[in-house]
């Protein structure tokens, strides 16, 4: 493939100008992959209804075909030509989409079992990132796009993430910047819809849903094993994992600083300043932590420290406390 009309500051990484888009997006329709910027992680992108392109996708990421891909929509009816929608549809997407929020809907047959692993449904979510959605309307077509790391590694909240990952076999990456969120969306399984369930957690929470389904969902706390991991084979238990061993304390429970372990705070450490002593964000904001957690754990990853030890928000602080636990117990399982 030729190169983009415009050029980036770096290899790899290109502009969101109106010229590229439409390039990118001819490049998609033609069969291609691009990483693209969406408000939660970077994706890798490719047509959904294109089995070679989704093949592709497993192939690059090292990922296992069992392992089912979400579908990313431009506009809501889209969604209707993909999969069956239950009469709650109207409600939850009226408040969650565009956003960062995944359905799991009873597939209609369109949909190659290749994307779902087999499985009757498909996940589908329209991403709020202005550039994420300019491309998929250009492409007018949906495209299935997993986080763009290589399976089970922590993923990428900027384009640059990409780039380290993946080099030249991912040559076209879209700069959006640094991601808004920086935790993948919540999967929440609608395929019955009496009994809504959270698959994953992420920035919108099991009561913020239930307040407007007005039924209680299901949402397990700390992590999901066993049953929820056939449900979602993709939440595995070992998943966004540096490969530095990674160890979580509680507030109450601060590890003691060693010369070559890193300590990890949630907020800055009025008291322990030293080299080897981080934190996600200054005031101790969730929403911030969220943002800056991949990139620390990728900055760290780089260090060469023997153990990383990062505090876990306490599980009643609300809001990004149960993703941030579930993405920080997933990264420290052994
Ligand atoms: O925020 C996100 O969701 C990002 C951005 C790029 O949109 N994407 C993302 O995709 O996190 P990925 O592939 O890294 O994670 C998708 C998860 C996997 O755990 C997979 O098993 C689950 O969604 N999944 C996909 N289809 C499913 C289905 N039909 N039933 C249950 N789980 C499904
Ligand atoms: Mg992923």
């Amino acid at each position: 493939m030729k190169a983009p009309p415009d050029q980036g500051v770096s290899s790899f990484i290109y502009p969101p100008t109106g010229p590229n888009l439409e390039f990118f997006a001819k490049a998609l329709q033609s069969g291609c992959l691009i990483a693209i910027p969406t408000e939660t992680v970077y994706g890798l992108a490719g047509l959904a209804l294109n089995e070679e392109a989704c093949r592709s996708i497993f192939a690059v990421k090292g990922r296992p075909l069992m392992d089912p891909l979400i579908v990313h929509i431009p506009n809501r009816s889209m969604a209707g030509e993909l999969a069956e929608l239950p009469d709650c549809f109207q409600l939850i997407t009226d408040r969650f989409w565009p956003g960062p929020l995944t359905l799991i809907l009873n597939k209609k047959p369109i949909v190659p079992d290749l994307i779902t692993a087999g499985k009757p449904t498909v996940a589908i979510r329209m991403p709020k990132h202005p550039i994420a959605h300019e491309l998929l309307e250009k492409v007018g077509a949906p495209l299935a796009a997993p986080s763009a790391n290589p399976f089970g590694y922590v993923s990428p909240s900027t384009a640059e993430h990409v780039a380290e990952s993946f080099g030249e076999n991912v040559p076209f990456i879209l700069d959006g910047g640094p991601c808004e969120i920086g935790l993948e969306s919540t999967i929440l399984d609608l395929s019955d819809p009496e009994t809504p369930q959270i698959l994953r957690p992420g920035a919108i929470s099991a009561d913020e849903i239930s307040d407007v389904l007005r039924v209680p969902v299901i949402s397990n706390k700390v992590h999901l094993g066993g049953d929820q991991a056939a449900k979602a084979p993709g939440t595995f238990f070992r998943h966004y994992s540096p490969g530095t061993n990674l160890s979580l304390f509680e507030k109450e429970n601060p590890p003691v600083l060693q010369k070559d372990h890193a300590i990890v705070f949630l907020d800055r450490p009025g008291n322990l300043l030293d080299k080897n002593v981080f934190w996600l964000s200054e005031d101790g904001s969730l929403e911030k932590a969220a943002q800056s957690l991949f990139g620390l754990l990728r900055k760290l990853d780089r260090l060469n420290y023997s153990v990383i030890h990062c505090e876990m928000p306490t599980i009643d602080s609300g809001g990004y406390a149960e993703a941030i636990r579930d993405r920080l117990s997933r990264a420290a399982a052994k």
